[in-house]
Order: C-alpha cells, then sequence, then structure tokens
C-alpha cells in the first residue's frame, strides 16, 4: 500500500467540502481516542479553525489511491523546534502505516527547515490508566520520543480546562531530529560516526 504525504496547499482553505471531511475524519478519531475525557460536546476541530490552519500551510494529509485516510497539524515552535497534533487516521486504514508516515513526513519537514527537535503533547487523565494513552505513549517512545515535561492542563490550555470530564495532564514529549545527509555534506560534515582509530 503505497501512501503519500503532502501538506495541504493554502487554497485547499475554500474547499468546504475537503474541510467538513478533514473535520469529521478528525473529530471522529478523537471522539474514540479521548472518550471519557472531555464534556459531551466537545469536538477536536471545527471547519473554520483548519482552514486558519491550512491557509498557513501547516495541514499535512496522508492519501492512500488518492483518497485522503489521515491528517497532521504541524507548526514551529520556535528558532529550533517544530511540533506536530492533531494526529488522525481514519480507522479503516487505521494500523497500516499512516500515522506512521505522517509523523515520518513532519519529522522530514522539521529537518529540512533546519530544525533539530519535534515535540507532541499526550493529553493524559490522572486519575485512572488510559489504555489507548498508554499505547500512544509506549509507540512515540518507540519511535524516538521522550518525556521532557509534564504539565497541567491550565497552565498550557487554560480555555480548555472548563471542557474536561476528569483531571488530566500534559505529557510534553521530544526527539532530537539529526540533520539530511545533503544538509550535512553541504557543510563539509558526515553523517556518519567517526571510524574508531584501528
Ligand atoms: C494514533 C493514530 C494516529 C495511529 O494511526 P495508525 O495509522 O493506526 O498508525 P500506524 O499504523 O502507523 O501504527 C502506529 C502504532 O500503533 C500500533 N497500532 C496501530 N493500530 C493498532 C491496532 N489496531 N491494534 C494494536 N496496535 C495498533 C502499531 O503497532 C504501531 O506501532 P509500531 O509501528 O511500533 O508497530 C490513530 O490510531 C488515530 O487516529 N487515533 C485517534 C487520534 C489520536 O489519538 N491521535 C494521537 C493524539 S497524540
Amino acid at each position: 500500500m503505497e501512501i503519500e504525504v503532502a501538506a495541504l496547499p493554502a487554497t485547499s482553505r475554500l474547499d468546504q467540502a475537503l474541510l467538513r471531511r478533514l473535520t469529521a475524519m478528525i473529530n471522529a478519531g478523537y471522539a474514540t481516542a479521548e472518550e471519557g475525557i472531555w464534556r459531551d460536546g466537545t469536538t477536536r476541530t471545527d471547519a473554520a479553525d483548519l482552514a486558519r490552519l491550512v491557509a498557513r500551510g501547516e495541514i499535512l494529509v496522508a492519501r492512500v489511491a488518492g483518497r485522503i485516510v489521515g491528517a497532521v497539524h504541524t507548526r514551529q515552535l520556535d528558532a529550533t523546534t517544530g511540533q506536530f497534533g492533531m494526529l488522525a487516521v481514519d480507522p479503516v486504514h487505521g494500523g497500516l502505516g499512516v500515522g506512521g508516515a505522517l509523523i515520518t513526513a513532519v519529522e522530514d519537514r522539521c529537518r529540512a527547515r533546519g530544525l533539530r527537535t519535534v515535540q507532541l503533547e499526550i493529553l493524559t487523565p490522572t486519575a485512572w490508566t488510559h489504555a489507548g494513552k498508554a499505547a500512544l505513549a509506549a509507540w512515540y517512545l518507540r519511535l524516538g520520543y521522550h518525556v521532557v515535561r509534564v504539565g497541567a492542563l491550565g497552565e498550557m490550555y487554560p480555555d480548555l480546562v472548563a471542557k474536561l470530564a476528569t483531571p488530566c495532564e500534559m505529557v510534553v514529549y521530544r526527539k532530537d531530529i539529526a540533520p539530511l545527509p545533503s544538509e550535512l555534506a553541504t557543510r563539509g560534515l558526515s553523517s556518519r560516526s567517526p571510524r574508531k582509530p584501528s
């Protein structure tokens, strides 16, 4: 199965049918994955929010046979750090590597922009173990991310606290990304580890 990942062009902000489809896919994914975390009626995003992010070129989509099956939001946080969030894959195509392909694309894009670190956050209930979040955390660890900070949701997203159905914290993960070999070559360096003297 070939998975193609690309940023949506800014003009897609005007494509209402596309925005509706993407909104439905993302909200359905989060409704299942974050069941019990939010008060009824809370959704992850809406078409207007997505249109704003698409206009900035911050939404990457994964396509299989031309059909959008996954999406992620990515942006630059500071001079050296990129971030991703709102990662969602159509459940029909779940477990086939689409989520992994989207993360690889985020990391490649950050690297190509000269960034050194990629960050993500996992919203995690503090009063009970959320099996899905635990599986997500294990996956991100396997992908090379590590916890750099645990913060109260209110510290980071004060507007969201009233929408929670259960107390949660934000676990912040980061991964250092190595420069591309081509980038090193232009700087006259090698991506290989130095050989030990024989
Ligand atoms: C999390 C999510 C994006 C993963 O997408 P995906 O396309 O299924 O991801 P992949 O196929 O690349 O697999 C990701 C990992 O999860 C595991 N996994 C995926 N589907 C699984 C399933 N049905 N059962 C068990 N494990 C599964 C895989 O083992 C894989 O790990 P590995 O590559 O080390 O083997 C998707 O499940 C989703 O949209 N979830 C809802 C929204 C969400 O929670 N987003 C993340 C917020 S931080």
